[in-house]
């Protein structure tokens, strides 16, 4: 499968995003504590951190889906809590879970927003989803809903979906979670060929080291709510802060007597 044969016409601009102080309160729990990062146009900036940490909350912002309790997140020089940005940006959320249209099937999910904001007619909305679903190799799901796919192909279904709305800021969290290796290294693969085609800015939450480390210009690492450490892969082969490094090379001690206990049933 080649992602390259014939790239869709994404749009031809894209945007930086800039995430200034931002701090998220959900009712007396803070999740986000004085957040700030500065993602580059056209950039690979990936996100990582523990379960839990933050990392859905903080994109969500962006995409417009949560409110800061403080703090401001800009889509170039719009402001991304604005309804408005919406008619500005073109803006692309792969959602963790997918979330999927339970009632339509994989090519009306597809199909919807294109639909939706009237940009082709039927013959030009039937070739932009074929061509989303090859590169995804989902040619046979067509006809299926999602109830009758594995969790694997509801996330590539979710990339698809992302990828015929021809973003101009594409989100993706976890894009890998859930996926056998080989179709984990696929989408890397994807992520990076449509930033190569296309430049667009491309933010990937993930708990895929590998990934991370292969496709990202700049990683930042969240703990607690908190931006931990900040920098290329290159900074992050070999760590020297020990909980950035356990984080990503964690340490299981084989010593511990259940691991002895299953070495010897
Ligand atoms: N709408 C909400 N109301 C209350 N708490 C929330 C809400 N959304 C998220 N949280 C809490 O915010 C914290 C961070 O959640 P988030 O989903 O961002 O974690 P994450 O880093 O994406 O974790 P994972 O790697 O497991 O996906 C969690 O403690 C979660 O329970
Ligand atoms: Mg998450």
């Amino acid at each position: 499968m080649s992602p390259t044969s014939s790239a869709p016409s994404l749009a031809d601009k894209t945007f930086g995003v800039t995430i200034a102080n931002l701090t998220k309160q959900f009712g007396s729990t803070t999740v986000l504590h004085d957040v700030s990062l500065d993602i580059q146009p056209g950039e690979i900036f990936c996100i990582m951190g523990p379960s839990g940490s933050g990392k859905s909350v903080l994109v969500k912002h962006i995409a417009g889906l949560e409110c800061a309790t403080s703090g401001e997140v800009r889509i170039g020089a719009f402001d991304a809590a604005d309804p408005a940005t919406r008619e500005k940006v073109h803006l692309a959320l792969v959602f963790q879970a997918g979330a999927l249209f339970n009632s339509l099937t994989v090519y009306d999910n597809l199909a919807l927003y294109l639909r939706e904001h009237r940009l082709c007619n039927e013959a030009g909305i039937r070739e932009r989803v074929m061509h989303a679903l090859s590169i995804l190799s989902l040619e046979k799901a067509v006809k299926k809903y999602p109830s009758e796919l594995s969790g694997g192909m509801k996330k590539r279904v979710a990339i698809a979906r992302a990828l015929v709305m021809e973003p101009q800021l594409l989100i993706y969290d976890e894009p890998t979670s859930e996926l056998d290796p080989v179709m984990g290294a696929t989408i890397s693969e994807i992520i990076a060929t449509l930033r190569e085609q296309t430049a667009v800015t491309s933010i990937v939450v993930t708990h895929d080291r590998d990934l991370a480390l292969s496709i990202a210009d700049r990683i930042a690492i969240l703990i607690d709510g908190r931006i931990q450490a900040q920098g290329t892969p290159a900074d992050f082969r070999a760590p020297k802060d020990p909980a950035i490094a356990n984080f990503l090379s964690p340490v299981i001690d084989l010593k511990n007597p259940r691991f002895k206990q299953l070495e010897n049933s």
